[in-house]
């Protein structure tokens, strides 16, 4: 769903990053998930052909993104898949060298940042990494039900539930700076980034109000305790299709927010 409502913003995004590539470029996209942005890669560069390299730790979505994008990726283009994890030191000897390393919110998921971004400058070319931005809002401040406010409240559990799960990933390394001193690090040169405004205005379609019901759910799951009994009551109604302040019922939803992608070039 996610990628749905994303993919008119990272079409562009994708063009942006594909401008001045090799005809045929290899192009390594790393914690691929679903292949949502690897798809958008395929269809641009139908007509061209590329190898797009597909690489996650998690099987099941490595062939889903596998099928979705051999199907977009039309007869001239290859697509393969790496399982693997993005930690694991061997990985950098599997990686081909590439035009273009894309890496969309996976190295937050990985112990030492630093090394993983280091393992993708190896392999790159253009390096461009999704990571932060602007949170999501979706609802309306007062929602008639609860206390308003809620979803600053979902967003600041979300926040502390985050430090604690990067704290608690097995040798978890601090990275005190931010992502363009990373890529600097990693030796990559012509660092910058752009952002990417993801906006559907109210009242959206179906599938904007299913994914905020979805969003909304899992942000309670991430929050447990650091929210209050009270709130998570609201929820438990607002996500109840039989409930009458069901959200999938409001014309009120929209979707806010914006990516950030941070690029360097191995020279
Ligand atoms: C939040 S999802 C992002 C998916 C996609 N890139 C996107 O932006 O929508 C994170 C992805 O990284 C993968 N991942 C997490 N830890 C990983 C690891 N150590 N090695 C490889 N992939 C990993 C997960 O399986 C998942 O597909």
């Amino acid at each position: 769903m996610a990628e749905a409502l994303d993919a008119e913003p990272m079409r562009e995004a994708a063009r942006r990053l594909l401008k001045g590539m090799p005809d045929g470029p290899t192009i390594l996209d790393v914690g691929c998930g679903a292949g949502g942005m690897s798809v958008l890669f395929a269809e641009e560069l139908a007509s061209v052909g590329a190898k797009i390299v597909l690489v996650d730790a998690t099987e099941h979505l490595l062939a889903e993104a596998h099928r979705v994008v051999r199907a977009a990726a039309g007869d001239r283009a290859t697509v393969e898949t790496i399982h693997a994890d993005v930690a694991d030191d061997a990985l950098a000897a599997k990686l081909p060298p590439a035009d273009l390393v894309w890496a969309s919110r996976v190295v937050h998921h990985l112990p030492d940042q630093q090394a993983a971004i280091d393992t993708l400058a190896r392999a790159g070319g253009l390096v461009a990494i999704s990571e932060g931005g602007l949170d999501f809002n979706c609802l309306p401040w007062d929602l008639g039900i609860g206390r308003p406010g809620l979803e600053d409240r979902l967003l600041a559990a979300r926040g502390e539930w985050f430090a604690e799960m990067r704290a608690g990933i097995p040798g978890s390394v601090p990275m005190p700076y931010g992502w363009n001193v990373a890529l600097h690090q990693a030796g990559l040169t012509d660092i910058d980034s752009f952002g990417v405004l993801i906006h559907h205005p109210a009242p959206g379609p179906d599938l904007l109000r299913e994914f905020i019901v979805e969003r909304l759910t899992w942000l309670s799951e991430v929050a447990g305790d650091r929210l209050a009994d009270d709130d998570h009551e609201t929820v438990a109604a607002l996500v109840d299709p039989a409930n009458p302040a069901f959200l999938g019922a409001r014309q009120d939803l929209f979707l806010q927010g914006a990516k950030t992608i941070h690029c360097g070039r191995r020279s």
